[in-house]
């Protein structure tokens, strides 16, 4: 069986990752494909626990590495627990963040370096990169906005640490065009959608008829 197609999306805090990737999932349910959404951190019961400890607020005092070891550790057991055997199985996988993330956030905001951490990437999940990433693009001030609501240990950064982000990824679809496509996700949810499923039409094998 012909392993299945792997579909990221990243972007900074309030860029309205969730929203699309529940359409793009239902198109590509109703155009017949099966379809596993998930997320980062988390999307297995291991990488959940470790979720909680990135995202609680109480946790101020983690270092930049000890954060990028705990999201690489997460990806591990995501992969290994549910990319990699839905993606044998032939079905499309749809992740909200994965390893881009750690580039943009510990890479490119917290100083790490993108090469450190692309490296540790792989490493985390034994050379398995997605066929496509979506980013969703929109300026800092305006995502930290949409978000309305209280802000958990990431969000509550500095402006300047979001628009670090931002730039993070920028950089990221600059140096892989092929795979990293730019969508403008300021105007609505619909006109972004429809990008989208223009950007995925054209990536997407037909599917086999009958
Ligand atoms: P979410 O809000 O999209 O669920 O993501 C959780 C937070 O974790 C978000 O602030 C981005 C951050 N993050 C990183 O800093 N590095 C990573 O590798 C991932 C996957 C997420």
């Amino acid at each position: 069986m012909a392993r299945g197609i792997f579909i990221t999306f990243e972007g900074i805090e309030g860029c309205g990752k969730s929203t699309q990737v529940e359409r793009l999932r239902s198109y590509l349910v109703e155009s017949g494909r099966e379809v596993v959404v998930t997320r980062e951190p988390g999307g297995c019961l291991i990488g959940e626990k470790v979720r909680d400890i990135l995202l609680n607020p109480e946790n101020r005092g983690m270092t930049a590495l000890t954060e990028l070891l705990l999201y690489e550790a997460s990806r591990a057991q995501h992969v290994a627990d549910v990319i990699r055997p839905a993606l044998d199985e032939g079905k499309t996988v749809i992740s909200d963040r994965f390893y881009d993330a750690s580039t943009a956030y510990q890479g490119h905001a917290r100083g790490i370096g993108a090469d450190k951490v692309e490296e540790l990437n792989l490493f985390a999940t034994a050379g398995l990169r997605p066929d496509l990433t979506i980013v969703l693009d929109l300026p800092a001030s305006e995502g930290l906005r949409r978000l309305g609501r209280d802000l958990d240990r990431i969000e509550s950064e500095a402006l300047d640490f979001h628009e670090k982000v931002r730039k993070g990824y920028i950089e990221i679809a600059r140096s892989d065009p092929a795979r990293v496509k730019v969508v403008d996700s300021s105007g609505t949810i619909e006109t972004t959608a429809a990008e989208i499923r223009r950007i995925v039409d054209r990536f997407l094998p037909p599917r086999r008829r009958g």
